[in-house]
């Protein structure tokens, strides 16, 4: 079976297999990839190439076009459906590869998503258990220049002595779909007992209790999205917790500080990055931008001048009270709001039901925000 997928992505990184693809390319002809577009190429193809490897192409098409989000040479590579998705975003895995030094073991090394960002430049050992995966990893680290030696095996039983560091991203899905969470194979337990400096892929959601004593545990957004949790053992660990937000880079560290005030917001509002949040970051971030809570327990920051962060949205604040939902619809007419996002935290209620009540007829788009003030239910209404 994995002889057979191997044999087809073998053909498809022939020679004929590049054929069919540049005809697919000649086909659309700047046009996008669409069912008919591939009805269309599949007819017409299958009069010079084999049935089976015009499907394959056609499939690989498909996949490379929703893989492009993730990766800028998606239209070289190959991949499986699950593998892409399960696969960090070439951002990430630069930002990752770039804190591992030297020689390093890739385990559990997918379809190359981060071995395409460790391999190039230096020595890597990639490992899988699965037969196509590693193919299409070593495929797909190829086409970013990088040469790494392959090995299939269970990552167990790997022998790590020379390697300056290891990566490893556990499988959190089986063939039936995702595994409960905090589960993985192998498990974290096993990852984090490694006897080399490592750096550990995990959930975003991830309990901060998984992370060791020394250990690091890292959030990962880009831009206003989070992406993937990172835990790194002592020898490659800075601090105790860190938010960074790619493209920029910026990384912002929780240390523990002065109390943060907490008062009534003022006339902006910060939504924190929710890698800020993740790692516990939020009073770090009212240290570093003079700003205050405006509740305890809520992750909203706020200032009376604009504040410009890469840890967080600055919203202006044109309207803030009580909340108070019979008078909403008249408020936001009042002010010529004609579309609101509604943004909620620490307030309960169904934003569907909410949107439709309101009946917006104004000029401006504003954010609505559902939250408390000092534990009272509030509204803020933000450009
Ligand atoms: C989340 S994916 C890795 C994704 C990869 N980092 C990427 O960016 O493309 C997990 C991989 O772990 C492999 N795997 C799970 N358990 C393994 C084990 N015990 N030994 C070797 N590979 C294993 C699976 O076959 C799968 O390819």
């Amino acid at each position: 079976m994995d002889t057979d997928a191997i044999a087809r992505l073998e053909a498809l990184a022939g020679p004929q297999g590049e054929a069919v693809f540049a005809a697919i390319t000649a086909g659309l002809d700047g046009a996008p990839y669409t069912d008919a577009a591939a009805l269309r190429l599949g007819t017409a193809l299958r009069r010079t190439f084999p049935a089976e490897l015009v499907a394959e192409a056609l499939t690989q098409t498909a996949l490379r076009g929703r893989a492009a989000t993730k990766f800028d040479r998606a239209g070289e590579m190959l991949l499986t459906r699950a593998g892409w998705e399960q696969a960090s975003p070439e951002i990430v895995a630069r930002h990752t590869a770039a804190r591992l030094p030297g020689r390093v073991a890739d385990l559990c090394c997918g379809i190359g998503g981060d071995l395409l960002a460790l391999a190039p430049g230096r020595e890597v050992l990639a490992v899988d258990r699965d037969p196509v995966h590693l193919w299409l990893a070593e495929h797909n680290a190829r086409a970013y220049g990088g040469a790494p030696s392959m090995l299939l095996a269970d990552v167990r039983d790997v022998d790590l002595r020379g390697f300056d560091a290891v990566f490893v991203d556990p499988a959190r899905r089986s063939g039936g779909g995702r595994m409960r969470t905090g589960e993985s194979e192998p498990p974290l337990q096993w990852c984090v007992g490694l006897p080399v400096p490592v750096g550990i892929k995990a959930a975003p959601g991830v309990d901060h209790a998984v992370a060791p004593p020394g250990w690091e545990l890292e959030f990962v957004a880009v831009e206003r999205e989070l992406k993937e949790a990172v835990l790194w053992s002592p020898g490659l660990a800075g601090v105790r917790a860190r938010a960074t937000i790619l493209p920029g880079g910026d990384s912002l560290v929780a240390t523990p500080g002065e109390p943060v005030e907490v008062r009534d917001p003022g006339r902006f509002l910060l939504d924190p990055n929710p890698a800020v949040t993740r790692a516990g970051a939020v009073e770090d971030l009212a240290r570093l931008t003079r700003t205050w809570k405006i509740d305890e327990r809520i992750a909203f920051l706020s200032a009376d001048t604009r504040v410009t962060t890469p840890f967080a949205r600055t919203l202006e604040v044109i309207d803030s009270g009580p909340w108070d939902q019979k008078r909403l619809p008249r408020k936001l007419r009042d002010l010529d709001i004609g579309a609101v996002d509604i943004r909620r935290r620490g307030l309960a209620g169904d934003v569907d039901a909410l949107h439709r009540t309101l009946k917006l007829q104004g000029s401006r788009r504003a954010t609505l925000v559902m939250t408390r003030v000092r534990d009272k239910p509030w509204g803020l209404v933000c450009l």
